[in-house]
């Protein structure tokens, strides 16, 4: 029988988009069938060797186009910039099942099931910006994103500090005002996606808090201090600059304290 450390190494280590999100679907439908085993004796490969598409090219974030929405291509470079967000997230779901083992079931099929939804919200970008008349891989894209993966390679807590609860609570953050604008732009398509991908997040990150919380609970330690002390060992600055959506993080796992002590000094 497969294992889902076998799709997840070929995910990781072929670059190839189409078989990612082909792999990424299959996977999902077949853990769902009992089809895939999650138990597994191997060890995964180092996460240097994690491989993705030649296009786009990664570059240092000052360097990718950024343009207001209303300005010509500003629409396409902003749906550009966020399916670069959505392609490498299918990779930080696919990387966290496959690098740490000996969890319970459910851990598993909570990545995947989030791998899965990642890959849609890839699905639905490309599909907009085709119609914008530019393909996912055309502009350079963001090279930090993939960096903290490799700064927590070894370290599940931090993983989950940093990604689920710092990255992709960011978007919880920021994503309501961008919404706003397009409201303001009455472009319906757009709303709908970013309105879509949201109600999504709010359930990845609060997978995130709940697997740091286990974790956490696993090793006696209390996770309200564990946050604090590997946002200030990981994040560069210390802490996020918010502001931030309180409503949002709560229904996603944070607790008022977490939250008071992001908010503090926070600009
Ligand atoms: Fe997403
Ligand atoms: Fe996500």
């Amino acid at each position: 029988m497969l294992t889902l450390f076998d799709y997840a190494e070929t995910c990781l280590h072929r670059g190839h988009r189409d078989e990612l999100l082909h792999l990424t679907h299959e996977a999902k439908s077949k853990l769902d069938s009992g089809e895939l085993t999650t138990s597994s004796n191997t060890k995964p490969l180092p996460i240097t060797l994690v491989t993705f598409p030649a296009q786009p090219v990664w570059v240092a974030p000052r360097l990718v186009p950024k343009r207001k929405l209303t300005a010509k291509g500003g629409s396409a470079a902003f749906f550009h910039a966020i399916g670069h967000i959505e392609f490498v997230a299918i990779y930080l779901a696919w990387d966290i099942l496959y690098r740490f083992r000996g969890l319970p079931n459910a851990f598993y099929q909570d990545w995947l099931r989030i791998a899965d939804e990642e890959a849609q919200h890839f699905e639905l970008i490309s599909k907009h910006l085709q119609t914008l008349g530019i393909d996912y891989g055309d502009l350079p894209a963001h090279g930090g994103l993939w960096e903290l993966a490799e700064q927590t390679a070894d370290n599940l807590l931090a993983r989950l500090a940093l990604v689920p609860r710092c990255m992709e609570a960011h978007g919880l953050d920021v994503t309501p005002g961008l919404i706003e604008k397009f409201k303001q732009l009455d472009d319906n398509t757009s709303i709908s996606i970013l309105q879509r991908i949201l109600t999504d997040e709010v359930g990845h990150v609060e997978r995130g808090s709940f697997w740091f919380k286990y974790v956490c609970e696993q090793q006696q330690l209390n996770p309200e201090t564990e946050y604090r002390r590997l946002l200030s060992d990981y994040y560069q600055g210390g802490k996020p600059k918010g502001p931030f959506n309180r409503e949002m993080r709560i229904i996603a796992g944070f607790s008022n304290a977490e939250l008071d002590w992001l908010e503090a000094q926070s600009l």
